[in-house]
């Protein structure tokens, strides 16, 4: 894994949309793999401004969601549909047939799941995959104790999970108890990964990342045994952890 430390929010952001935009720009069709929550916007915000300055075309781009809450619809302005398209696909000429993600309110889940994990397939798989990272050391919304073998699937979300994402809910009893995430062996499938973290609640989850056991119980720490992982961290959460720096070249 390599650690890029910088030095805040802002910083990770912009190194993160440099990382990705340069890949859109070389590859001639690239599958992105793209994560919800409040880590990724200023990325996503980084990303629209180049587009609108460099002209970055998305036209051969095509993107796949992590994770999708059950059972929301994709107008609902919970839904991770509403989110990417609020904050991200609709500023860029990406074709709205190109993003894909789990529908949450699928009649059967199963199926969906299914769908989902085949629809990535039969798009030639992941090229690099945008991750954040739970407390907990959930990545998508693969719980601790998720198998790492798992493909896309059904997750009942964890209190802690449905804790801190009540924030973007009226009321936290709004918040999903259940949602469609990749699996665990799906991420593991990408050609790349990149993973942000930032601010000081991710500290603990950074340490247990770079210094705690691989285990199920704490399911980035599989992150490990990809051979081509960058983190992207800032100051504040790597704050008293030992990191092996790396200094990236490229943007
Ligand atoms: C969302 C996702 C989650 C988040 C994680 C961190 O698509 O995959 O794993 O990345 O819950 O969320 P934030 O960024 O809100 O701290």
């Amino acid at each position: 894994m390599k650690i890029i430390e910088v030095k805040d929010y802002q910083q990770m952001s912009r190194l993160a949309a440099c990382i990705i935009s340069e890949k859109v720009r070389s590859q001639n069709r690239l599958n992105l793999g793209l994560a919800t929550g409040e880590t990724p916007k200023g990325t996503y915000n980084y990303l629209i401004k180049d587009f609108n300055h460099n002209g970055t075309s998305y036209e051969e781009v095509y993107t796949f969601n992590l994770d999708e809450y059950v059972p929301l619809s994709m107008d609902n302005p919970n839904s991770y549909r509403f989110y990417m398209n609020h904050f991200l696909f609709n500023h860029l000429d990406i074709p709205m047939s190109h993003t894909f993600l789990p529908l949450g309110n699928a009649t059967d889940l199963e199926n969906e799941c299914v769908r989902y994990e085949k629809q990535i397939e039969d798009h030639g798989g992941i090229d690099l995959q945008l991750l954040g990272i739970g407390k907990n050391g959930h990545i998508g919304f693969n719980e601790p104790r998720t198998s790492f073998i798992s493909k896309t699937h059904v997750v009942t979300l964890t209190s802690l999970t449905r804790e801190a994402n009540a924030r973007f809910f009226e009321r936290p009893e709004d918040v999903p108890k259940q949602a469609i995430t990749v699996g665990i062996e799906t991420i593991m499938k990408s050609k790349e990964i990149l993973l942000l973290a930032s601010g000081e609640s991710k500290r603990e989850a950074m340490n247990e990342l770079l210094h705690g056991e691989l285990s199920e119980d704490f399911p980035a720490s599989i992150l490990r045994l990809h051979p081509d992982v960058t983190v992207i961290a800032d100051q504040t959460a790597l704050k008293g952890i030992q990191v092996e720096g790396y200094s990236f070249t490229k943007c």
